[in-house]
């Protein structure tokens, strides 16, 4: 069950050194793609079935395949490395471990795309990952794995790495570029997308670190070798986050289509004594499950089949001593604090869904609140500008789903009816 591809260097003393990756066979994925013509490279990242690791699944070979080729405008690659999914920890931890896998992908995939600038973005609080992505893309430059004509294959490469400044509306891939650009980061009207007017109205490539780092294995062991893992639609290895009430919190790297009883097998379980009570298949924006899904295969259809989101992987688990109201009243003023106010539903909405949240956890709400609060969540979903006004209705309408009990013992008994010690998230 457990691929160890991404993570099969990250216990290695110095596991970030280009001495250590080039020991692991590193950089001999380059060659080898260097050798291919970028549209072969192209075609044999679409026949693997790579989906984006940052949250959406889009095939990845089907995107850099939306590049127009001999357009006469430059060509530009950006990683989207601002990982700020509540509970997603994946992107940092490769980071921080293994800069090397991602540097020889963003080449790979600059090569396949005909980029000549790479840029990848960083949420700028990480700053230990700033210092070593900078060191890793020197140590590149030096070797020759970047920089002009690499492995004197005539094909020249830069890469920036960029800080971002910790809002997590930039890890809106528009967003991003027009942060990138020098402007406030604000999403910008899709279509057109970044593959035909990306970085500077150019053609550009986005893509999340995971994917850019699981390109040189797909050129090392081949397309037929990725599909062996995972399901049809879902193939491959990838990193899952558990986070919340379990015994080893952490990354663990497993086929697509693992379930949570698997991964909390090998996490030791939910904290002794305890019992699990809900969980985030993909970070706070996918809506919550509960223990009755334990055994959904954790894929983009899987997930999808049981209501939910595959996401960025990131499995938030929490005990019976959680109130869910409470929970999800934190998710929701995280989601007011990071809405960028551009459009309305979302700038308003996420601002009724803490007030109204905060009136059940104290006492204060009214019969007809829970209602409110899911037409509140009704004119948002589908009707704002990005992704992030139908993120914030996710944990609210699920956990009333699920949970809809639990919000009406709040109304019956004046209030939260877990003792308030209780009621932190992470005891
Ligand atoms: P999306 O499905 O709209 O787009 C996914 C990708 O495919 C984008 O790069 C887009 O440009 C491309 N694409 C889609 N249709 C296209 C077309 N017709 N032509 C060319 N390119 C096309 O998803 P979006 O809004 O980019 O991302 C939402 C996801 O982000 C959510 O599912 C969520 O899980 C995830 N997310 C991840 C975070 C993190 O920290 N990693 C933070 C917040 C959300
Ligand atoms: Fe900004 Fe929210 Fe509208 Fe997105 S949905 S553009 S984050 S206000």
């Amino acid at each position: 069950m457990t691929a160890a591809v991404l993570t099969r260097m990250w216990d290695e003393p110095e596991s970030w050194t280009l001495a250590t990756y080039r020991r692991h066979g590193g950089y001999r994925a380059l060659a080898q793609a260097l050798a291919m013509t970028p549209d072969d490279v192209i075609a044999l990242v679409k026949d693997s079935g790579l989906r984006g690791r940052g949250g959406a699944g889009f095939p990845t070979g089907v995107k850099w395949g939306f590049i127009p080729q001999g357009d006469g405008k430059p060509h530009y690659l950006v990683v989207n490395a601002d990982e700020s999914e509540p509970g997603t920890c994946k992107d940092v931890p490769l980071l921080l471990a293994n800069p090397h896998e991602l540097i020889e992908g963003a080449a790979i995939a600059a090569y396949a795309i005909r980029a000549e600038r790479a840029f990848i973005y960083v949420r700028g609080e990480v700053v230990a990952v700033l210092r070593r992505l900078h060191a890793a893309v020197a140590e590149a430059r030096e070797a020759g794995y970047l920089g002009e004509n690499i492995l004197g294959s005539g094909f020249s490469l830069d890469i920036m790495v960029h800080a971002g400044a910790g809002a997590y509306i930039c890890g809106e891939e528009t967003a991003l570029l027009d942060s990138l650009e020098g402007r406030r980061g604000q999403p910008r009207l899709r279509p057109p997308f970044p593959a035909t007017a990306g970085l500077y109205a150019c053609p550009t490539v986005v893509n999340n670190v995971e994917t850019i780092a699981s390109v040189p294995a797909i050129l090392r062991d081949g397309a037929k070798w990725f599909r062996s893992m995972g399901s049809e639609k879902s193939p491959g290895f990838t990193l899952y986050s558990l986070s919340g009430h379990v015994t080893r919190p952490g990354q663990y790297e497993a086929e697509l289509g693992v379930t949570l009883r698997d991964l909390l097998t090998l996490a030791g379980g939910v904290r002794r004594g305890h019992r699990l009570k809900f969980w985030t298949p993909g970070g706070s924006s996918t809506p919550i499950l509960t223990d009755e899904h334990l055994d959904v295969p954790l894929d983009y259809e899987g997930v999808a089949a049981a209501g939910s989101m595959l996401g960025t992987k990131a499995l938030q688990i929490f005990d019976e001593t959680t109130c869910v109201v409470r929970a999800v009243l934190r998710w929701s003023q995280f989601y007011e604090h990071e809405s960028c106010g551009k459009c309305t539903p979302c700038r308003e909405g996420t601002f009724w869904m803490v007030r109204i949240l905060e009136e059940l956890e104290r006492g204060t709400a009214g019969a007809d609140d829970v209602d409110k609060l899911l037409d509140v969540c009704a004119s948002v979903a589908g009707r704002s500008f990005c992704a992030l006004g139908d993120a914030a209705t996710s944990p609210i309408v699920s956990s009333v789903t699920h949970f809809r009990d639990e919000y009406s013992e709040h109304l019956r008994l004046g209030g939260c009816p877990f003792p308030a010690e209780r009621s932190v998230l992470f005891s």
